[in-house]
């Protein structure tokens, strides 16, 4: 029986590497200019520090959490908790008060898989800790949109505020009582949400809740006058920066520690999964978790979703690995040299395919042209006696002679002359 990968779990195959390193070297690029560093932590943490973070009554928390019991452990299923403990333990803030983080990772949680939806994801998440200036929110969605932008790829910003501890908490009755009058037409998941997280009713995607939500009271209309001037400002700042986006109020984040501005990147391109990104405030997060009394935000981009809008969307073209050269050794008395003119040149840099096999001329071009070789240098028994190998330009099929005189390390030199001025 052939052994295969757990459903939700997916290998990134060779093809898609290349794609997934535009990805994540464009998003490290971006994230640099506006002064993020990256962090790294483990995927392992203890399963409370996901409990008090995320909140007890969310999916991710009830349901969807890889978690060892006997141990008391579990693998991260987003990244913004575990930056905090990392902050929180290394006392980051007395370095500098205000932190730009970023991790690029994976994340493992147990949903039910389709498209864009995986057991095992990878996100790039951004953190700004120690801020709490509007501007900051702005900047930090900007900074998101620009990835997305450089990406080539069409997304829809939307943006709402969920208050604070001090506005949330009336608006929450409130909401409860209207939902209550309501109770006969809601789903059961939303029946029992209006009691355990009444909130998250509110973005139900099922059509008959969603139709009664429209009548439900809003937030933004009792957020208080402190929350109320800052997503004013959030939203002034990013108009000043040309940011387009819509207000939803009926966005509510999964995870309990937002505060405030919250925000997500949509597309409908990607059939029911339609965020491809998202994050918020959260600024009672780090004292919550036995830190200083610090705000934050960020955001998190699922690398999966990025790479299939990218196809769906036919954005930004990235090609394969190509070699630099091909070297096709004839014979068996070529490929000891052959093998340490590779070797050689690899040293310096260059990208050398070479295989032992000793196969025809024919079949190593052709594998040259798999490997996307831009060269093939020929080297034959009648060559090496020579000491000229036949260098074959693999686009025009031009043939120069080629010295094979001197050392590997001259050759290799003469080599990436030839073929330097040639790099596309
Ligand atoms: P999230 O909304 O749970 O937020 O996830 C952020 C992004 O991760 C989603 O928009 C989606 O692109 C991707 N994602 C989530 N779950 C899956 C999945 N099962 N399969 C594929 N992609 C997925 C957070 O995780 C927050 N930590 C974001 C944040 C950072 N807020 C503040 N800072």
């Amino acid at each position: 029986m052939k052994i295969q990968a757990i459903n939700g779990f997916k290998d990134i195959l060779p093809d898609s590497v290349g794609r997934w390193q535009h990805i994540e070297q464009r998003a490290r690029d971006i994230f640099e200019r506006f002064g993020l560093q990256e962090i790294r932590m483990p995927i392992l943490e203890k399963t409370e520090l996901f409990v008090r973070s995320i909140g007890e009554a969310t999916d991710v928390v009830e349901k969807e959490m890889y978690t060892f019991a006997d141990k008391g452990i579990t693998m991260r299923p987003e990244a913004t908790a575990s930056i905090m403990r990392a902050f929180i333990e290394h006392g980051l803030h007395v370095q500098q008060p205000v932190q730009r983080l970023y991790t690029i990772g994976p994340m493992f949680r147990h949903e039910r898989p389709q498209k864009g939806r995986l057991r095992q994801f990878h996100q790039l998440d951004a953190e700004i800790i120690g801020a709490v200036e509007p501007r900051i929110d702005a900047e930090l969605i900007a900074m998101g949109q620009m990835l997305l932008d450089e990406l080539g790829l069409r997304v829809n910003l939307e943006l709402n505020s969920l208050g604070c501890p001090v506005c949330r908490p009336p608006f929450k009755n409130r909401l409860i009582t209207f939902l209550a009058q309501k109770s006969d037409g809601f789903c059961e998941d939303c029946k029992r949400r209006t009691h355990t997280n009444p909130l998250r009713v509110l973005d139900c995607k099922k059509p008959a809740c969603r139709a009664l939500v429209q009548e439900a009271p809003s937030l933004l209309d009792a957020l208080c006058p402190e929350c109320d001037r800052h997503f004013r400002e959030v939203r002034e700042a990013l108009e000043t920066l040309g940011i387009p986006f819509h207000l939803n109020r009926f966005m509510v984040r999964g995870l309990d520690y937002y505060t405030r501005t919250t925000f997500e990147f949509l597309t409908t391109d990607l059939g029911a999964q339609a965020a491809v990104g998202a994050g918020g405030r959260y600024d009672g997060l780090i004292e919550q978790l036995g830190g200083p009394p610090l705000s934050g935000i960020g955001f998190a981009m699922g690398l999966e979703r990025i790479a299939l809008l990218m196809e769906q969307q036919d954005a930004g073209k990235c090609s394969q690995n190509a070699m630099d050269v091909c070297l096709a050794a004839l014979g068996t008395n070529t490929l000891a040299p052959c093998s340490l003119l590779a070797h050689t040149l690899r040293k310096q840099g260059v990208k050398v395919a070479l295989d032992y096999s000793g196969r025809s001329l024919k079949a190593q071009l052709k594998q040259a042209g798999r490997v996307n070789a831009r060269y093939t240098l020929i080297i034959g028994e009648d060559e090496w006696a020579r000491g000229e190998g036949i260098l074959r330009n693999m686009a025009t099929q031009e043939q120069q002679p080629f010295a094979l005189t001197g050392s590997p390390e001259e050759q290799g030199r003469r080599l990436m002359d030839t073929l330097l001025p040639a790099t596309p």
